[in-house]
């Protein structure tokens, strides 16, 4: 009982601290523009930071919630992010001979299930596909490589083949015209100059080759967001202190929803890079959306 009442008592004290700031940015900086900041700045959430800090700050996020990470994904989507990340695996329909490289591709979600469909189309004649795990953060690869080997997607047991490299988005040491397909899922938004991460992908794919990207996006609905908002401002930091005991990387993953460009913006800095053919389409009232292009 004594324990519960701390609990409560924890709570209320951090969200009554979070409110204030929370309203005042929703209301004065949920578009903070660009022109507020100095030459060489960036967001980091709602902070602005010197760009080199915000890698530095996003490193730590990830370093400090890699192995609760899978379990906080169930916990504040309530499942959903399997729905989303599936029907993503659905729409990019890889086929035998496919050369994926999963960008921010973290502890292997999206590998996997590209494994799993891969698996599923036993019927289709083709050459060995393969899959590229790329992730600036060696932590959350690490995580992954454990499923991996839980899940028996080991070098010789496996139909695909699957690669884990630590390196940043916005610079790879791929070769141009590697991989006929490129996803990152909910990974563009932490990187520091998302031109720089675009150009890089362009670069990396064959020509013909298809860019994918699963990001969390804005809903049209001004109701539905202002209660998406309720929940993720005022839900989703408490559900990190009391799974993970941490507060900060929690509040840092819903300013940083709020920070990135919408739907339409974001779609025309995918053609800015080169890629055609850009469509985008909404998941859950557009609470995330998925964005493809192509290098013709
Ligand atoms: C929210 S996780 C997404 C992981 C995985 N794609 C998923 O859907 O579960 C974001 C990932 O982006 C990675 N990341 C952040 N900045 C990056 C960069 N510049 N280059 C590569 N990965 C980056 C982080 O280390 C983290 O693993």
């Amino acid at each position: 009982m004594a324990h519960r009442t701390a609990l409560f008592k924890l709570l209320r004290v951090r969200c009554g601290a979070q409110q204030g700031p929370v309203r005042r940015a929703l209301s004065s900086q949920a578009e903070a523009k660009p022109e507020n900041m100095k030459p060489g700045q960036t967001h980091f959430g709602f902070q602005v930071v010197d760009e080199e800090e915000k890698t530095k700050k996003v490193h730590e996020v990830f370093e400090t919630v890699a192995e609760k990470y899978d379990l906080m994904n169930d916990v504040m989507s309530a499942g959903i992010h399997r729905v989303w990340k599936d029907m993503f695996m659905q729409k990019l329909a890889p086929m035998p001979e496919t050369k994926l490289l999963d960008m921010a591709g973290g502890t292997g979600d999206i590998a996997f299930r590209y494994i799993k469909y891969l698996e599923n189309l036993k019927s289709v004649e083709g050459g060995r596909s393969s899959v590229t795990v790329c992730d600036i953060n060696q932590n959350m690869l690490n995580v992954g490589k454990v499923r991996a080997q839980r899940l028996g997607y080991t070098p010789g047991s496996c139909s695909v083949d699957i690669d884990w490299v630590c390196a940043d988005a916005e610079k790879l040491s791929f070769p141009d015209d590697t991989f006929n397909a490129y996803t990152i899922a909910f990974g563009i938004r932490n990187c520091t100059h998302i031109d720089k991460v675009l150009e890089e992908a362009y670069r990396v794919l064959t020509p013909g080759g298809r860019f994918m990207c699963l990001e969390f996006s804005q809903l049209p609905n001004s109701t539905l967001q202002w209660v998406y908002d309720q929940y993720s401002f005022q839900v989703i930091p408490v559900l990190g202190q009391l799974f993970v005991g941490q507060w900060k990387p929690y509040q840092y993953l819903v300013e940083s929803i709020r920070q990135f460009p919408n739907q339409e913006k974001f779609k025309s800095m995918i053609e800015d890079a080169g890629f055609r053919q850009v469509t985008y389409e909404n998941l859950t009232f557009g609470t995330c959306a998925i964005h493809s292009g192509f290098k013709i």
